[in-house]
């Protein structure tokens, strides 16, 4: 990960809680503050922290306090102490987290096991069915054809763009690319795009899809955390966009994946000046934006209040800057397992695009694209129904991590298909090792980082009925329990498998 290599005794004072409000003696109050900084992703490992004597001086401690607290910090293994060149941050070992989570390694789990690692749903019963009846109807008109249609068919080409004019941002069907879902989107314009060293701007958290993609074509990710209030920190976007010339930045900034964030448009405007200052290209990943859950709107067609007054939707960033790139997928609102995606961009751009993928796969398949045209003519009501479903799953997890575990914070997501959870202490790894001996999948936080922290947070998505949702956070509330006080709160303990 990219970041700045040091930090000066006023900006790490300027992160710390007040420490008079922390337990125990002040340079154990310093020691915590810091390794909560660390293992939260707010300050990255490898940062050297000013010298004790600044730092003393600044929060108005005794040399001794602050030189107390780095020795603590270096027992508990976040600080390495390198003679005449400072004190550095790291992460103890055992920490990091490799290759892809959850169950895509699994193909055999047993009927009992709870899978809350992948933020995705089965299909809404009949809705495949019906949408490929019709498609089979329309298949002879395309099979007199050769099949190979790099771009994608034009009928779902022009009902995609439909979708996009419709939503304010105009589009003609030669500025869409149609992909194999999101994933394969995002490849593809990595691949056009990024260099080997180029860096890219991400959310911190931010999907890991897209940090294995962006790292799997020597990208180097630049990750800005989310502000306390869960919203964009613009200013801190601004910066990463202006000092380090960015070539990419990769957002979600409808229903943010892990934490359900929806960016409002004061900060999607302010974004977009920045990253057109710095020459960066924008990808907005949309896969989320059919999930509005801030609303069920009974007639249908999207958000709205209890009256039925639609709920404003911030504008889309392709409507501000028609520079933006912007992925979807039918994958969340309908099902993963159709494997449609797209991008939307310039035409040239998409010619581009369209050789580059004709090079791997050819092409889509037909019959899937004419399955997910016909499904995307329901997509309204598809989508009402969808959310009228998460809204209820959404509210019985919450209503369940409140009963279950109450000192662990779940964000309230305006969208998508996961709570960020910050749990009381750190200790998301070992968590979720034992929760998978018993018989419960889910992704810790440290996933949706570059860099291993990130382990004070879990992600959990609401996809399954509430009382399989009931039986997961029983499972956790009990192996929280049997992880015990004394492995997940010491910082280095929290990273030992119990
Ligand atoms: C933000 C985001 N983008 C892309 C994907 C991958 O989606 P697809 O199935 O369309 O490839 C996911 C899957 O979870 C996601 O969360």
């Amino acid at each position: 990960m990219d970041s700045p290599r040091s930090i000066g005794a006023r900006a790490l004072a300027a992160l710390l809680p007040d420490l008079g409000q922390l337990p125990g003696p002040r340079y154990r109050a310093l020691s915590t503050a810091v390794a909560t900084l660390l293992l939260d992703g707010r300050v990255a490992p490898g940062v050297r922290l000013p010298s004790e004597r600044d730092l003393a001086a600044v929060l108005q401690l005794s040399r001794s306090t602050a030189t107390a607290a780095y020795q603590q910090l270096t027992e508990d293994g976040l600080l390495v102490r390198r003679r005449g060149s400072g004190s550095y941050l790291r992460l103890p070992v055992g920490s990091r987290v490799s290759g892809p989570g959850g169950r895509l390694n699994r193909q055999d789990e047993g009927v009992n096991v709870l899978d809350l690692s992948i933020a995705a749903m089965p299909t809404l019963p009949g809705v495949l069915e019906a949408a490929a009846t019709r498609a089979l109807r329309q298949l002879s008109q395309h099979t007199g054809d050769i099949g190979y249609q790099p771009y994608g068919i034009s009928a779902l080409r022009e009902r995609v763009a439909r979708r996009y004019t419709d939503r304010g941002v105009c589009t003609d069907a030669d500025q869409i690319l149609v992909t194999n879902g999101a994933q394969h989107a995002l490849d593809l314009l990595l691949r056009l795009q990024l260099h080997p060293g180029d860096r890219v701007v991400t959310e911190l958290p931010t999907y890991p899809g897209a940090l294995d993609a962006i790292r799997s074509h020597g990208g180097r990710v630049v990750a800005v955390p989310f502000g306390p209030d869960g919203r964009w920190d613009a200013a801190a976007l601004r910066n990463a966009l202006l000092q380090t010339s960015p070539r990419l930045a990769f957002l979600i900034p409808d229903f943010n994946n892990p934490t359900g964030a929806l960016i409002g448009d004061d900060q999607r405007h302010e974004l977009l000046a920045a990253a057109r200052g710095s020459g960066t290209t924008v990808i907005a990943d949309e896969s989320f934006i059919d999930l509005d859950l801030r609303e069920h709107n009974p007639r249908g067609s999207g958000a709205a209040d209890s009256t039925g007054t639609p709920i404003e939707r911030p504008m889309p960033m392709a409507a501000i800057d028609d520079g933006v790139v912007s992925i979807g997928s039918l994958s969340k609102p309908i099902w993963g397992g159709l494997r449609i995606g797209w991008i939307r961009t310039d035409p040239d751009t998409v010619s581009r695009l369209a050789m580059i993928r004709a090079r791997s796969d050819m092409g889509g398949s037909v019959l899937d694209q004419l399955v997910a045209d016909e499904a995307l003519a329901d997509m309204d009501s598809i989508a009402a129904r969808r959310r009228a479903e998460l809204i209820v799953k959404r509210d019985a997890l919450l209503s369940e991590l409140g009963a279950r575990l109450p000192a662990w914070q779940p964000s309230y997501p305006a969208g998508g298909l996961s709570t960020w959870v910050t749990l009381d202490a750190p200790g998301a790894t070992p968590l979720t090792h034992l929760l998978e001996q018993r018989g419960v999948l889910l992704t810790p936080g440290s996933r949706f980082a570059v860099d291993g922290t990130l382990e004070r947070y879990l992600r959990i998505p609401f996809a399954l009925p509430p009382a399989q949702l009931a039986t997961a956070v029983e499972r956790m509330a009990q192996a929280w329990a049997d992880l015990g006080p004394r492995q997940v709160r010491r910082p280095s303990g929290a990273l030992v498998p119990a």
